[in-house]
């Protein structure tokens, strides 16, 4: 397995551009399905989780082509199977995805239970209750959601939690059931609506996503359609608190800023100079060491908690003491295990980081435990003293399109070496 190797304490400069997200991109994959004809869904991220959710397509019997343009040209006329196996769902969460479309558009989907993570249990009750709630029979056995209906049917339906892949699931399962189906409690997040976007283009008749109430009204079919993936606002952030982590100047393009509302307003109280346009956010933090700063994760519009770790890595080297407090996931703080190793101060209180910083972190061999907790690893290595090795970094690259490469551009010493 590879590692990265990260030489510390030189601030960034310069831009990077930044992918479609990975979190629109899986979705929208899925709901292609969905369409009578042929889809073609451009800014597709290079990604190792789009590359299993392209091959759980393939496997189904589902034709997807990387077209000369990099687009993902996906038709699901030649399906052969409705079946999402362990072994390919064990890899990646978001496989749970190809429930609603497989049952919507074909009647049936095995599907395996997701299983926990590392940052959490991850239940996907909601996913099921819902569709059940839509007439669908749902049995749950050895690991695997059977559900079959013969069409599905449209209600009303109050969501327990806010779930981006619950409402995800349902409203792509509601496109085609008979009747109105309304998802109160819908979540918010922009992937939502990217979908929604997507499904709508296909003809879908869908209201309200982005709020927490989305209206759909199902139609008997829906037809290809060619579409263009959003702007990765995670990886977005991620390079902009690499910009004010290394005291440097970081402008991202290809970005949408009004998606990073929260996260900006949290550079800002660190002491960073933020400017934007239509397209591309800055951040500034030439000769000046952040401030600690309090974070509260929540479903979107309010602080995402995709960028927890990102901003615990800034208020390790901050100036004063910074609270995290996680209130989405059980357990998603591993990565601050290893900043204490690279010589951070933090206390852990259930879900509760308090951070004081410290002027310098020193590098270590540590280890990434999820997605984003590798990118925060990244982060503390490009201030850290020295030279940080970061192991299983397969985890990064399930979200993050030519980290390296990016990375260099923007002047960082950093390399990826065979373990
Ligand atoms: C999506 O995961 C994202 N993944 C996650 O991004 C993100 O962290 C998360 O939303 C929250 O924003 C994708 O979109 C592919 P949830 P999801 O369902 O949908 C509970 C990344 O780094 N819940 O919104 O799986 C759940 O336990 C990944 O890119 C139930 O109880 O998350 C959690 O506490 C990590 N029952 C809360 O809801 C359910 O049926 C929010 O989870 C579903 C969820």
């Amino acid at each position: 397995m590879d590692k990265l190797q990260i030489t510390g304490g030189r601030p960034l400069e310069g831009e990077v551009r930044i992918s479609g997200a990975k979190n629109a991109s899986l979705p929208i994959l899925a709901g292609a399905m969905l369409a009578e004809g042929p889809v073609t869904i451009s800014n597709v991220p290079h990604l190792q989780d789009v590359t299993t959710m392209i091959g759980l397509l393939g496997r189904m019997g589902v034709s997807v082509t990387i077209n000369e343009r990099m687009g993902v040209e996906v038709d699901a006329g030649g399906v052969t199977e409705c079946f999402a196996p362990y072994d390919m769902v064990k890899t990646m969460r978001a496989s749970i995805l190809v429930l609603g479309p497989l049952l919507a558009r074909f009647g049936k989907a095995d599907v395996s239970l997701p299983g926990g993570c590392a940052i959490g249990a991850r239940p996907v009750n909601i996913h099921v209750a819902g569709l059940q709630a839509m007439g669908a029979d749902i049995r749950i056995e050895n690991g695997y959601i059977k559900a079959r209906a013969e069409r599905l049917k449209g209600v009303r339906l109050v969501l327990d939690t806010v779930t981006v892949t619950g409402t995800e699931n349902l409203m792509m399962a509601a496109t085609l059931a008979d009747g109105e189906t309304v998802i109160e409690n819908a979540a918010r997040e922009p992937e939502v609506v990217d979908l929604a976007n997507f499904l709508i283009a296909m003809g879908a008749k869908i209201q309200g996503a982005g709020t927490d109430r989305i209206v759909i009204q199902g139609v008997k079919s829906l037809h290809g359609c060619e579409y263009t993936v959003l702007p990765d606002r995670i990886e977005a952030g991620t390079y902009l608190v690499a910009g004010a982590i290394t005291g440097g100047i970081v402008r991202v393009k290809s970005a949408c800023p009004s998606h990073l509302d929260a996260v900006l307003l949290k550079l800002q109280a660190a002491g960073a100079t933020v400017g934007q346009g239509d397209d591309w956010i800055e951040v500034d933090m030439r000769g000046r060491r952040p401030l600690a700063i309090d974070v509260r994760t929540a479903p979107y519009p309010a602080f995402p908690t995709d960028m927890q770790a990102q901003f615990a890595a800034l208020n390790c080297v901050a100036d004063g003491v910074g609270t995290i407090i996680e209130t989405v996931f059980e357990n998603r703080f591993m990565h601050l295990l290893e900043m204490r190793r690279m010589g951070a101060e933090i206390r852990l209180e259930g879900n509760t980081a308090i951070i004081k910083g410290v002027s310098r972190l020193t590098a270590a061999p540590v280890m990434a435990t999820d997605l984003r907790a590798s990118a925060s690893l990244v982060l503390a290595g490009l201030v850290a003293e020295g030279r940080t090795e970061i192991e299983r970094i397969y985890h990064i690259d399930r979200g993050y399109e030519s980290i390296e490469e990016k990375f260099a551009s923007l002047g960082a010493q950093i390399r990826r070496v065979p373990n």
